[in-house]
Formats: structure tokens, C-alpha cells, sequence
């Protein structure tokens, strides 16, 4: 049944930052190929995963006077949290300091040299550190690199290479066999006028300047190249062993049906990464889809120009789904899109809020109204409207099915919301609300209802790859039982059975424009990397200043949950004579049985204040930035409590 798997991918991303929407648009897209598989009762694997050698990485840890593993581990951690956060499906998470990745990559370097596919050599050549690429004279622009535009360096170093020249002619036969493999089309021509018609030089693949990566086994003063390391984390993660005791992962997954990455690294995904495979003997990915990138109003996302947009703050303001929904929708196929902050309110606003948010409250409301609840049976075509609104879904249906399957997401969402429209106009067609004052109109009622629900059914398991909270919250007000959640079952309009209806949450509000414009604005502003500040003249406080704060030792004797706050701990902490109740927002770093028993500051005069209903009567100080990490300042248990702070 090999056609029943489904293998995707995303690139694995580079440690070095914190991850803005554009790696999140990748593994969010990947996402929905993977759960829309998943849907159609396909046997999916979805991979993600970090790239973590190379010297970029070894500079950026460094910067941060970690060691490159250090450096690394959080990251990861922080890649996995993020992912969680967005509720991501995917089933491996691969980095490439793994022993599981590292051996295997040693091995298929050893056997690329026995085979002769790379031999050793000298290299003298223009190299892009951020880009971790090598360039020819004529490839670059302005004498910068052709990728992202900065100064390139001169290297000469005794290096190994890959014999690129073996592989042409079968690398162009497979673009002509399969005309999907570099998706979109036009990706295609530019590959091979720029890089294969010019003449594919040999790939200088090992380097002697740096430690940080995979040692070749033979010769181990040279670092495996980072694109032959990181490219072949698609099949280590499955398995694959260079010595033919493939796992049973791997026999079953590779080849990948689509691995997904952006436009700036198709190059090295539909050259050298082939080739790669023809030289292990291996069957090539069906498809390489190169998505296009989101930019700001004023290009390129860039923490100096302040228009970096982050996920975490999109989704604890506005929820996962408007995320998804956004980025899936706003990006065209193959296409470059932009984000806007008017965009996006415009975009939840009118099609999540009105457009299907209402829908569902509508035919939930009146199902319960006229039907105490309960949605009448199918009775076919009973209004003049019923056959038409039945087409339409089962049309929706079957082309988003094709759009899908070709990877077209956001055309598949235009097609979903066709129908979320055509339902709303189904509703002021047939006029519901006429029709119950008529107890002649009775079954014409309960069938406007059927077709209501039925539709909303349909959109949900058609939503329910992108929007996870909706769909969910679709399934659970319509009645929609676990088993009748997948593709299949939306194929036969009119021939489910609900059981009661249920009102529930409103899962979108609507915003105010211009309230929430300005937030995400805002938001954006605070990612300037800002200049080390000097302390002006004018900023500077007196002692006098100074002492007006009051500190003194306290120690805590008890301490709870707040009953109305998950963040907020109340701690009754003794300061010399008195007990004080203080609240502090630190339950994400301490328990209460961690605090009791601590000495710590108290700032004594500040005017007391209700936290969220409870009287908080002072301040406990602690350091930390209260999101990832916060450790309450504490004193020694030889001073006694009420003594000054100075
Ligand atoms: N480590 C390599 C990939 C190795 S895969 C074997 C790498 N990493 S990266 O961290 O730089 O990630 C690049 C990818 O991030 C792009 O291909 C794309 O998927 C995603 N994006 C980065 N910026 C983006 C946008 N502004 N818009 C959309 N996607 C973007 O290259």
C-alpha cells in the first residue's frame, strides 16, 4: 500500500535567533499537509528539526559565551516550546548534534569517497558566512553575495569535493521525467539558467578553519560541509543506513511526497540534494515546493528596521487559529506575500469573525430555537434553495480535495470560504426566521436547518487541518461524532445523522480595528535592537531618590495559589513584627511549597493594591524577565527580618 504513506518535511532552521513568522509559515503550512493526510486516513510522517553545526553557529555561541552544545540545547528547547505552542503535529524532531544523524552522515561521506564521488582538493573561492555558501565571481552581485546582499570573504583552504559534473545529465533527465519535482513551474527555468546551464561546478564539501561539525572519519582535520550534513537529516531521522539495513521507517516512508522550504534554499534542495541521493543509489522526493517569503511594507524582516513579527505574540493575543489562517491564506502559491498589522485585523474581522464565526452561531442559535436542539432529519430537497446549497458543498468538496492534494493551500481556503459565503446567503435566501412563524412552513424550517448544520459539517473537517480550535468547537456545538471527523465522511452531503446541538464559545471575537492595529504596531516596534544606552545626565537619580524605596528582609511563612490567577502565588511573609500578604506573579517559576521558608527583599512602601480581587500589601523582589526565566532575590538566613535593604 505504498500509496497510503505520506512523508513531509520542513528545512531544518538554523539556531541562531529567536523565530520569526517566516519559520513559522513553513512548519504551520507542512503542518496542515501533514493533518490533511492524516485526515484521509493516510499513514503520515512529518519531520522538523534544527541545523545545528556549522561556523555561524559556532560564532552566535560564542557571542553568547556558551559552547556551541549549550548554545544549541536551548535553542532546541526553545524550537520544541515554540512548536508546542502552535500545536504542531509533527512526529520527529531531528537535530544533526544527534548520534543517530552524526554516524550516519559520517558513513555516507566514507562511502561517497570509496566511490569516488569526492576526492581531495584545494579550494580558493568567494565565501558568504551567514549563507554558509561558497560563490563564483560571476555569481555574485555588485561583488556582494547573490543571497543576502553582504561583503563574501576569500578563502583558500585544502578542502574535498564532490563530483557535481556525474550527475548533470541525470539531474536534468529527472527535471524533464518529472515536471513536478521543482514546484512551482517557474522555479524550474531559473534553476537550471542560473546554476546548471552556466555549468555545475564541483561542491566543495569539507572545511579545515572551524571544528564545529561533523568530522570526516578518514581524515578528521576536515568538518563535513553543513548542506551535506543538514540535507541528509531527511533520511537519518527515517533510519536509512548507508550499509543497506534500512529500518522499517525508513522502507516505508522514503521517498517523501513533498518536502517543503523556502524559495531562498531551493537551490540546495533541487541540486545538490538529488544528487546526493542518485550517488546512495536512493529514489528522489516526488515534489520540492519552494513557498515564497513574507515581507514587511518595507521589505525584509529585520530586527534594525523593527518590523520582525514574532508567533508568540500573534497567537497570546489573538489565538493559534487567526495565526494559521492568516499566514496560510495571506501567502499566494509559490508566491511572496505581505504582512500587514491592517491586513490581519481586516482578514479576522471579516472572514473568521463575521463571515464563519457567525455562521456557526447563527444555525447553532436557531437549531435550538426552533428545534429545542435538535437537527432534523435529512429530508432531500425541500426548499427551492436546498439543491443548490447541496451542489455547491459537494463542488467545495471535491475541489478543495484537488487543491490540496496538489499542495494548494491557500486556493483550497478561497474554495472553503466560497461555501462559508454561499451558506451565509443560503440563510437570507430562505429566510429562517419567516418560515417559523408559519407552522405550515414547519418541515421547510427543518430542512433549511439540515442543510445548515450539514454545511457548517462539511466546513468544519475542511477547516480542521488549518483552524484547530474551530473545527474542534464546530465538531462539539454541532454534534458531530468522533468517527464522522475525516475526509470521508464529507463526501455524501445529506447523509448525517446529528445528535443535538450545543451552543458554545465563541471561539472569534471581533476586534477593534484600530485598537488592534496599533497593539501589533507596537508590538513590532519592541523588537528594535536597540543600542547600548548610556545613562544621560537628565536620567540619573539621587540617594535621596533612592532611599524614599523602603526594602526590607521578609521571610515567607505561607504560601498558596491565588484562587482566580494561574500566574499569581499569595504569600504571607513575616517583616520584623508584622505579617504581610504579598502577591507576586511568579507561580510559573515557584511552587508555594518552594517559597515557604525564603528570606527575601520586601519593598515595604508601596501603596497596597487588589491583585485580580486579592490585597497584595508590598513587593517581593526577583530578577529575571517573568517569561522564561525569574529567580526570587535571596537573602542570607543569618540577617533577621524587618533589617533595611541598602
Ligand atoms: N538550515 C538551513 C536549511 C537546511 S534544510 C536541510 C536554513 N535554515 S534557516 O533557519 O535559515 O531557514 C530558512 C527557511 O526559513 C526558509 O527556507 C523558509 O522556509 C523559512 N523562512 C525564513 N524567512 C522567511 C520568510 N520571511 N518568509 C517565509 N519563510 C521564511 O536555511
Amino acid at each position: 500500500m505504498a500509496n497510503n504513506t505520506f512523508y513531509t518535511t520542513t528545512p531544518i532552521y538554523y539556531p541562531s535567533g529567536k523565530f520569526h513568522i517566516g519559520t513559522a509559515y513553513t512548519t504551520i503550512f507542512t503542518d496542515v499537509l501533514a493533518r490533511y493526510n492524516r485526515l484521509k486516513g493516510k499513514d503520515v510522517r512529518f519531520l522538523t528539526g534544527l541545523d545545528e553545526h556549522g561556523n555561524k553557529i559556532q560564532t552566535v555561541a560564542e557571542e553568547r559565551g556558551l559552547t556551541p552544545q549549550k548554545h544549541v540545547d536551548e535553542m532546541a528547547d526553545e524550537a520544541k516550546e515554540l512548536w508546542k505552542l502552535l500545536k504542531i503535529s509533527n512526529d520527529d524532531f531531528i537535530r544533526t548534534t544527534e548520534e543517530r544523524h552524526k554516524k550516519v552522515v559520517k558513513r555516507i561521506f566514507e562511502k561517497f569517497i570509496e566511490q569516488g564521488d569526492i576526492y581531495l582538493g584545494n579550494y580558493e573561492g568567494l565565501y558568504c558566512k551567514p549563507c554558509e555558501s561558497f560563490y563564483t565571481e560571476t555569481q555574485l552581485v555588485d561583488g556582494k553575495c547573490p543571497d543576502c546582499g553582504r561583503e563574501v570573504d576569500k578563502i583558500k583552504e585544502e578542502s574535498y569535493f564532490f563530483k557535481m559534473s556525474n550527475y548533470v545529465d541525470r539531474l536534468v533527465n529527472l527535471y524533464e521525467k518529472n515536471p513536478k519535482f521543482i514546484s512551482p513551474e517557474f522555479r524550474k527555468k531559473e534553476i537550471i539558467n542560473n546554476f546548471i546551464k552556466p555549468g555545475l561546478e564541483d561542491l566543495c564539501v569539507s572545511r579545515t578553519t572551524f571544528d564545529w561539525g561533523i568530522s570526516v572519519d578518514s581524515n578528521p582535520k576536515h568538518v563535513i560541509y553543513v548542506w551535506i550534513d543538514a540535507l541528509t537529516n531527511y533520511i537519518t531521522a527515517l533510519g536509512y543506513d548507508p550499509d543497506g539495513n534500512h529500518s522499517e521507517l525508513f522502507n516505508k516512508f522514503w521517498p517523501a511526497n513533498v518536502q517543503v522550504v523556502g524559495k531562498d534554499i531551493i537551490r540546495f534542495h533541487t541540486i545538490y540534494w538529488p544528487i546526493m541521493l542518485m550517488a546512495l543509489g536512493l529514489e528522489v522526493p516526488e515534489m520540492i515546493y519552494a513557498h515564497g517569503f513574507f515581507m514587511m511594507k518595507d521589505g525584509k524582516m529585520s530586527k534594525s528596521k523593527g518590523n520582525v513579527i514574532y508567533p508568540e505574540m500573534i497567537v497570546n493575543k489573538y489565538g493559534n487559529d487567526a495565526l494559521r489562517y492568516y499566514l496560510l491564506r495571506e501567502l499566494p502559491y509559490g508566491q511572496d506575500g505581505v504582512f500587514t498589522p491592517d491586513g490581519f485585523v481586516a482578514r479576522y474581522n471579516a472572514d473568521l469573525a463575521n463571515d464563519l464565526g457567525n455562521l456557526l452561531n447563527r444555525t447553532v442559535a436557531m437549531i435550538d430555537k426552533y428545534f429545542d436542539g435538535e437537527v432534523p432529519e435529512y429530508k432531500g430537497n425541500v426548499t427551492a434553495f436546498d439543491s443548490i446549497l447541496k451542489e455547491f458543498a459537494d463542488n467545495a468538496v471535491r475541489n478543495v480535495e484537488n487543491l490540496m492534494d496538489e499542495y494548494k493551500v491557500p486556493d483550497a481556503m478561497s474554495e472553503i470560504w466560497n461555501l462559508v459565503s454561499r451558506s451565509n446567503k443560503y440563510i437570507d435566501e430562505t429566510m429562517p426566521w419567516v418560515l417559523a412563524k408559519d407552522e405550515a412552513k414547519k418541515e421547510e424550517l427543518g430542512s433549511v436547518m439540515y442543510h445548515l448544520a450539514e454545511s457548517l459539517r462539511v466546513i468544519a473537517t475542511m477547516v480542521a487541518p488549518i483552524l484547530l480550535d474551530m473545527s474542534e468547537e464546530m465538531y462539539k456545538q454541532l454534534g458531530v461524532k468522533e468517527e464522522a471527523r475525516n475526509w470521508n465522511a464529507i463526501k455524501d452531503f445529506g447523509t448525517y445523522k446529528f445528535d443535538k446541538v450545543q451552543k458554545g464559545i465563541i471561539v472569534f471575537n471581533r476586534l477593534d480595528v484600530n485598537e488592534e492595529i496599533e497593539y501589533i504596531r507596537n508590538e513590532m516596534s519592541k523588537t528594535v535592537k536597540k543600542p547600548v544606552q548610556e545613562v544621560k545626565e537628565e536620567d540619573y537619580i539621587t540617594f535621596d531618590d533612592f532611599s524614599k524605596v523602603d526594602m526590607k528582609v521578609g521571610k515567607v511563612l505561607e504560601c498558596e495559589k491565588h484562587p482566580d490567577a494561574d500566574k499569581l502565588l499569595v504569600s504571607k511573609v513575616e517583616v520584623g513584627e508584622e505579617v504581610r500578604q504579598i502577591v507576586s506573579g511568579i507561580s510559573k517559576f515557584y511552587s508555594p511549597e518552594d517559597m515557604i521558608g525564603k528570606k527575601v527583599v520586601v519593598v515595604t512602601n508601596l501603596k497596597p493594591a487588589k491583585l485580580r480581587g486579592v490585597m497584595s500589601e508590598g513587593m517581593i523582589l526577583a530578577a529575571g524577565d517573568g517569561k522564561k526565566s525569574l529567580s526570587v532575590v535571596e537573602i542570607e538566613d543569618k540577617i533577621n527580618t524587618g533589617e533595611e535593604v541598602c
